[in-house]
Protein backbone atom coordinates (compact mmCIF):
# COMPACT_ATOMS: atom_id res chain seq x y z
CA UNK A 1 0.00 0.00 0.00
CA UNK A 2 1.11 3.34 -0.59
CA UNK A 3 2.05 5.61 2.41
CA UNK A 4 0.03 8.49 2.61
CA UNK A 5 -0.58 11.80 4.49
CA UNK A 6 -4.27 13.06 4.99
CA UNK A 7 -3.71 16.93 5.32
CA UNK A 8 -7.51 19.08 5.25
CA UNK A 9 -9.75 20.70 7.26
CA UNK A 10 -12.64 18.38 7.96
CA UNK A 11 -15.75 19.62 7.51
CA UNK A 12 -17.68 17.19 6.09
CA UNK A 13 -16.71 15.94 2.85
CA UNK A 14 -12.96 15.62 4.55
CA UNK A 15 -14.19 13.48 7.33
CA UNK A 16 -15.53 11.32 4.46
CA UNK A 17 -12.94 11.27 2.09
CA UNK A 18 -10.55 10.14 5.55
CA UNK A 19 -13.21 7.68 6.29
CA UNK A 20 -12.58 6.33 2.64
CA UNK A 21 -9.08 6.33 2.95
CA UNK A 22 -9.07 4.44 6.40
CA UNK A 23 -11.38 1.53 5.02
CA UNK A 24 -8.95 0.64 2.20
CA UNK A 25 -5.71 -0.40 3.86
CA UNK A 26 -4.78 -2.37 0.46
CA UNK A 27 -4.22 0.37 -1.30
CA UNK A 28 -3.13 3.21 1.03
CA UNK A 29 -1.85 3.33 4.42
CA UNK A 30 -2.36 6.12 6.72
CA UNK A 31 0.30 7.53 8.32
CA UNK A 32 -1.21 10.93 9.97
CA UNK A 33 -4.02 12.89 9.71
CA UNK A 34 -3.21 16.25 9.65
CA UNK A 35 -5.66 19.28 10.27
CA UNK A 36 -5.23 22.68 8.99
CA UNK A 37 -7.48 25.68 9.22
CA UNK A 38 -10.36 26.04 6.56
CA UNK A 39 -14.18 25.01 6.88
CA UNK A 40 -13.79 25.67 10.63
CA UNK A 41 -11.68 27.11 13.07
CA UNK A 42 -8.37 24.66 13.53
CA UNK A 43 -9.21 23.51 17.19
CA UNK A 44 -12.58 21.93 15.43
CA UNK A 45 -10.92 20.56 12.25
CA UNK A 46 -8.23 19.23 15.00
CA UNK A 47 -11.07 17.34 17.07
CA UNK A 48 -13.00 16.26 13.88
CA UNK A 49 -9.89 14.47 12.84
CA UNK A 50 -9.94 12.49 16.42
CA UNK A 51 -13.97 12.45 15.96
CA UNK A 52 -13.13 10.66 12.45
CA UNK A 53 -10.67 8.25 13.88
CA UNK A 54 -13.63 7.39 15.91
CA UNK A 55 -15.52 6.88 13.77
CA UNK A 56 -13.59 4.30 11.54
CA UNK A 57 -12.87 1.91 14.76
CA UNK A 58 -10.03 -0.64 14.39
CA UNK A 59 -9.04 1.39 11.00
CA UNK A 60 -8.49 4.40 12.41
CA UNK A 61 -6.63 2.86 15.51
CA UNK A 62 -2.62 4.30 15.90
CA UNK A 63 -2.87 6.72 13.32
CA UNK A 64 -1.65 10.16 14.78
CA UNK A 65 -4.14 13.12 14.59
CA UNK A 66 -1.52 16.77 13.97
CA UNK A 67 -2.44 20.11 14.29
CA UNK A 68 -0.94 22.58 11.79
CA UNK A 69 -1.37 25.86 10.88
CA UNK A 70 -4.41 27.74 12.69
CA UNK A 71 -4.52 30.61 9.63
CA UNK A 72 -3.29 31.35 5.97
CA UNK A 73 0.17 32.89 5.11
CA UNK A 74 -1.12 36.05 4.30
CA UNK A 75 -4.79 36.82 4.09
CA UNK A 76 -7.30 36.79 6.55
CA UNK A 77 -9.31 33.98 7.77
CA UNK A 78 -12.55 32.56 6.06
CA UNK A 79 -14.32 29.70 7.05
CA UNK A 80 -17.08 27.43 5.23
CA UNK A 81 -18.94 27.29 8.72
CA UNK A 82 -22.63 27.54 6.27
CA UNK A 83 -21.81 24.40 4.02
CA UNK A 84 -20.41 22.20 7.14
CA UNK A 85 -22.32 23.48 10.20
CA UNK A 86 -20.76 25.70 13.03
CA UNK A 87 -18.88 22.17 14.14
CA UNK A 88 -17.98 21.12 10.87
CA UNK A 89 -19.76 17.42 11.64
CA UNK A 90 -23.13 18.30 11.99
CA UNK A 91 -24.72 15.02 12.72
CA UNK A 92 -25.95 13.38 15.80
CA UNK A 93 -24.83 10.44 17.73
CA UNK A 94 -20.58 11.28 16.87
CA UNK A 95 -18.19 9.13 19.02
CA UNK A 96 -16.36 10.89 21.51
CA UNK A 97 -12.41 10.94 20.92
CA UNK A 98 -10.70 8.00 22.38
CA UNK A 99 -7.36 10.00 22.43
CA UNK A 100 -6.05 13.68 21.59
CA UNK A 101 -4.17 15.49 19.28
CA UNK A 102 -0.14 15.04 19.13
CA UNK A 103 1.82 17.57 20.40
CA UNK A 104 3.96 17.84 17.63
CA UNK A 105 3.36 20.35 15.19
CA UNK A 106 1.87 18.59 11.70
CA UNK A 107 4.23 20.85 9.80
CA UNK A 108 6.95 19.06 11.61
CA UNK A 109 5.34 15.83 11.10
CA UNK A 110 4.79 15.96 7.08
CA UNK A 111 8.42 16.94 6.96
CA UNK A 112 9.65 14.14 9.43
CA UNK A 113 7.07 11.12 7.93
CA UNK A 114 8.38 12.17 4.36
CA UNK A 115 12.41 12.49 5.09
CA UNK A 116 11.60 8.59 6.75
CA UNK A 117 10.70 7.48 2.88
CA UNK A 118 12.22 9.42 0.54
CA UNK A 119 10.09 9.25 -2.91
CA UNK A 120 7.49 7.26 -1.06
CA UNK A 121 4.57 9.38 0.34
CA UNK A 122 1.45 10.56 -1.40
CA UNK A 123 0.47 13.86 0.36
CA UNK A 124 -3.28 14.11 0.13
CA UNK A 125 -5.00 18.00 0.58
CA UNK A 126 -8.24 18.41 0.77
CA UNK A 127 -8.16 21.63 2.27
CA UNK A 128 -5.83 25.49 2.14
CA UNK A 129 -2.74 24.54 1.60
CA UNK A 130 -1.21 26.18 4.58
CA UNK A 131 0.28 23.30 6.16
CA UNK A 132 1.92 21.61 2.54
CA UNK A 133 3.44 25.64 2.03
CA UNK A 134 5.06 25.58 5.21
CA UNK A 135 6.75 22.16 5.25
CA UNK A 136 8.07 23.44 2.10
CA UNK A 137 9.64 26.32 3.35
CA UNK A 138 10.72 24.67 6.35
CA UNK A 139 12.65 21.55 4.34
CA UNK A 140 13.10 23.05 0.96
CA UNK A 141 13.75 19.69 -0.58
CA UNK A 142 10.56 18.32 0.67
CA UNK A 143 8.90 18.89 -2.93
CA UNK A 144 11.83 16.33 -4.30
CA UNK A 145 11.27 14.34 -0.97
CA UNK A 146 7.69 13.95 -1.82
CA UNK A 147 5.90 10.70 -4.08
CA UNK A 148 3.11 13.38 -5.23
CA UNK A 149 0.66 15.82 -3.67
CA UNK A 150 -2.68 14.90 -4.44
CA UNK A 151 -5.23 17.91 -4.53
CA UNK A 152 -8.86 18.84 -3.93
CA UNK A 153 -8.77 22.61 -5.06
CA UNK A 154 -9.08 24.82 -7.79
CA UNK A 155 -10.91 24.56 -10.84
CA UNK A 156 -10.27 24.93 -14.47
CA UNK A 157 -13.11 27.13 -14.97
CA UNK A 158 -15.92 28.51 -12.56
CA UNK A 159 -15.23 29.12 -8.57
CA UNK A 160 -17.69 28.13 -5.63
CA UNK A 161 -16.43 31.10 -2.91
CA UNK A 162 -16.55 33.56 -5.92
CA UNK A 163 -17.03 33.05 -9.52
CA UNK A 164 -13.59 32.96 -10.10
CA UNK A 165 -12.20 31.00 -6.73
CA UNK A 166 -12.30 27.76 -5.46
CA UNK A 167 -12.77 27.30 -1.50
CA UNK A 168 -9.78 26.23 -0.75
CA UNK A 169 -7.53 28.09 -3.48
CA UNK A 170 -9.58 31.13 -2.12
CA UNK A 171 -8.89 30.49 1.60
CA UNK A 172 -5.12 30.66 0.98
CA UNK A 173 -3.84 31.76 -2.22
CA UNK A 174 -0.41 32.52 -1.23
CA UNK A 175 -0.04 28.64 0.04
CA UNK A 176 -1.23 27.21 -3.30
CA UNK A 177 0.94 29.03 -5.34
CA UNK A 178 4.12 28.18 -3.20
CA UNK A 179 3.02 24.91 -3.96
CA UNK A 180 2.52 24.84 -7.66
CA UNK A 181 5.41 26.25 -7.88
CA UNK A 182 7.93 24.31 -5.65
CA UNK A 183 8.14 21.30 -8.68
CA UNK A 184 6.67 19.07 -6.46
CA UNK A 185 4.37 16.46 -8.47
CA UNK A 186 1.01 17.61 -8.13
CA UNK A 187 -2.45 15.88 -9.48
CA UNK A 188 -5.47 18.30 -9.19
CA UNK A 189 -8.92 17.71 -8.33
CA UNK A 190 -10.71 20.90 -8.76
CA UNK A 191 -14.36 21.88 -9.27
CA UNK A 192 -14.60 20.81 -12.91
CA UNK A 193 -14.65 17.17 -11.90
CA UNK A 194 -15.65 17.08 -8.29
CA UNK A 195 -19.21 19.24 -9.13
CA UNK A 196 -19.97 16.15 -10.83
CA UNK A 197 -19.57 14.21 -8.10
CA UNK A 198 -22.92 13.96 -6.61
CA UNK A 199 -24.16 12.85 -3.43
CA UNK A 200 -28.07 12.47 -4.91
CA UNK A 201 -30.91 11.68 -2.54
CA UNK A 202 -30.33 7.55 -4.13
CA UNK A 203 -26.88 7.50 -3.38
CA UNK A 204 -27.46 9.11 0.48
CA UNK A 205 -30.28 6.48 0.95
CA UNK A 206 -27.71 3.82 -0.42
CA UNK A 207 -25.17 5.32 2.31
CA UNK A 208 -28.45 5.16 5.01
CA UNK A 209 -29.00 1.50 4.64
CA UNK A 210 -25.29 0.15 4.21
CA UNK A 211 -26.71 -1.03 7.91
CA UNK A 212 -23.52 0.73 10.17
CA UNK A 213 -22.63 3.89 11.76
CA UNK A 214 -20.39 5.23 8.91
CA UNK A 215 -23.30 4.54 6.75
CA UNK A 216 -25.83 6.59 9.04
CA UNK A 217 -23.49 9.28 9.50
CA UNK A 218 -22.39 9.90 6.15
CA UNK A 219 -25.99 10.02 5.30
CA UNK A 220 -26.70 12.15 8.20
CA UNK A 221 -23.85 15.02 6.99
CA UNK A 222 -24.89 14.98 3.43
CA UNK A 223 -28.68 15.36 3.65
CA UNK A 224 -27.24 18.42 5.99
CA UNK A 225 -25.09 19.35 2.75
CA UNK A 226 -28.01 18.87 0.50
CA UNK A 227 -30.00 21.64 1.85
CA UNK A 228 -27.31 23.82 1.21
CA UNK A 229 -26.28 22.58 -2.26
CA UNK A 230 -30.11 23.53 -3.32
CA UNK A 231 -30.21 26.71 -1.89
CA UNK A 232 -26.87 27.87 -3.21
CA UNK A 233 -26.43 26.12 -6.33
CA UNK A 234 -29.86 24.74 -7.56
CA UNK A 235 -28.35 21.12 -7.44
CA UNK A 236 -30.21 18.00 -5.91
CA UNK A 237 -27.34 16.66 -3.56
CA UNK A 238 -24.20 17.87 -2.20
CA UNK A 239 -20.67 17.42 -4.31
CA UNK A 240 -18.34 14.58 -2.62
CA UNK A 241 -15.11 16.89 -3.55
CA UNK A 242 -12.87 15.34 -1.02
CA UNK A 243 -13.59 11.93 -1.25
CA UNK A 244 -12.93 11.90 -5.07
CA UNK A 245 -9.48 13.40 -4.46
CA UNK A 246 -8.76 9.94 -2.00
CA UNK A 247 -10.67 7.57 -4.74
CA UNK A 248 -8.32 8.77 -7.39
CA UNK A 249 -5.48 7.76 -5.19
CA UNK A 250 -6.93 4.20 -4.55
CA UNK A 251 -8.22 4.01 -8.26
CA UNK A 252 -6.16 6.07 -10.29
CA UNK A 253 -8.11 5.49 -13.58
CA UNK A 254 -11.96 7.36 -12.29
CA UNK A 255 -10.62 10.38 -13.41
CA UNK A 256 -8.74 11.89 -16.75
CA UNK A 257 -5.48 13.44 -16.24
CA UNK A 258 -4.35 16.35 -18.22
CA UNK A 259 -0.65 17.96 -17.43
CA UNK A 260 -0.88 21.71 -17.88
CA UNK A 261 0.70 24.43 -16.75
CA UNK A 262 -1.83 25.75 -13.51
CA UNK A 263 -0.69 29.74 -11.75
CA UNK A 264 -3.20 30.94 -8.82
CA UNK A 265 -3.82 34.37 -8.69
CA UNK A 266 -2.59 35.95 -5.40
CA UNK A 267 -3.17 39.75 -6.57
CA UNK A 268 -6.56 40.58 -4.71
CA UNK A 269 -9.43 41.82 -7.02
CA UNK A 270 -12.01 39.94 -8.78
CA UNK A 271 -9.85 36.75 -9.70
CA UNK A 272 -8.36 36.48 -5.84
CA UNK A 273 -7.49 32.56 -5.21
CA UNK A 274 -8.38 31.47 -8.86
CA UNK A 275 -6.63 29.20 -10.31
CA UNK A 276 -5.47 30.08 -13.89
CA UNK A 277 -5.48 26.30 -15.87
CA UNK A 278 -3.91 26.54 -19.10
CA UNK A 279 -6.19 23.65 -20.60
CA UNK A 280 -5.18 24.24 -24.30
CA UNK A 281 -1.68 25.22 -23.90
CA UNK A 282 -1.66 28.68 -25.30
CA UNK A 283 0.81 30.42 -22.87
CA UNK A 284 3.48 27.79 -23.87
CA UNK A 285 4.50 27.48 -20.46
CA UNK A 286 5.44 23.90 -18.87
CA UNK A 287 3.10 21.63 -17.39
CA UNK A 288 3.73 21.80 -13.27
CA UNK A 289 0.28 20.07 -12.49
CA UNK A 290 -1.82 16.57 -13.83
CA UNK A 291 -5.39 17.97 -13.66
CA UNK A 292 -8.72 16.05 -13.91
CA UNK A 293 -10.46 16.95 -16.52
CA UNK A 294 -13.50 13.96 -16.71
CA UNK A 295 -14.89 11.83 -13.87
CA UNK A 296 -16.35 8.46 -13.70
CA UNK A 297 -18.66 9.15 -10.87
CA UNK A 298 -20.80 5.73 -10.74
CA UNK A 299 -17.22 3.81 -10.34
CA UNK A 300 -16.71 6.11 -7.99
CA UNK A 301 -19.62 6.45 -5.84
CA UNK A 302 -19.42 2.56 -6.07
CA UNK A 303 -16.14 2.32 -4.71
CA UNK A 304 -16.88 4.82 -1.90
CA UNK A 305 -20.09 2.64 -0.86
CA UNK A 306 -18.33 -0.76 -0.87
CA UNK A 307 -15.18 1.02 1.21
CA UNK A 308 -17.75 2.75 3.80
CA UNK A 309 -19.57 -0.97 4.14
CA UNK A 310 -16.20 -2.23 5.86
CA UNK A 311 -16.30 0.23 9.14
CA UNK A 312 -18.59 -0.31 12.10
C1 LIG B 1 -13.71 22.31 -0.85
O1 LIG B 1 -14.06 23.33 0.09
C2 LIG B 1 -14.45 22.76 1.31
O2 LIG B 1 -15.58 23.41 1.80
C3 LIG B 1 -14.66 21.29 1.06
O3 LIG B 1 -14.30 20.55 2.20
C4 LIG B 1 -13.76 20.99 -0.11
O4 LIG B 1 -12.46 20.64 0.32
C5 LIG B 1 -14.63 22.43 -2.03
O5 LIG B 1 -14.51 23.69 -2.62
CA1 LIG C 1 -11.97 20.16 2.61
Amino acid sequence: PLPVILDGDPGLDDAIAWLLALASPEEVRVLGLTAVHGNVGLDRTTRNALVTLALAGEAGAGVPVYAGANRPLIRPAMTAAAVHGESGLPASGLPEPGRGAESEHAVDFISRAVRGQPGEVTLVATGPLTNVALAFRLAPDLPELLREVVWMGGSTGQGNRTPAAEFNALADPHAARIVLESGVRVRMFGLNVTMQAVATPERVERLRTLGNRAGRVSAELLTFYAGIYRERYGMTGGALHDPLAVAAVIRPGLCEMRPMNVQVETQEGLNFGRTVCDLYGVTGQAANAEVAVTVDDEAFFGLLLERLARLP
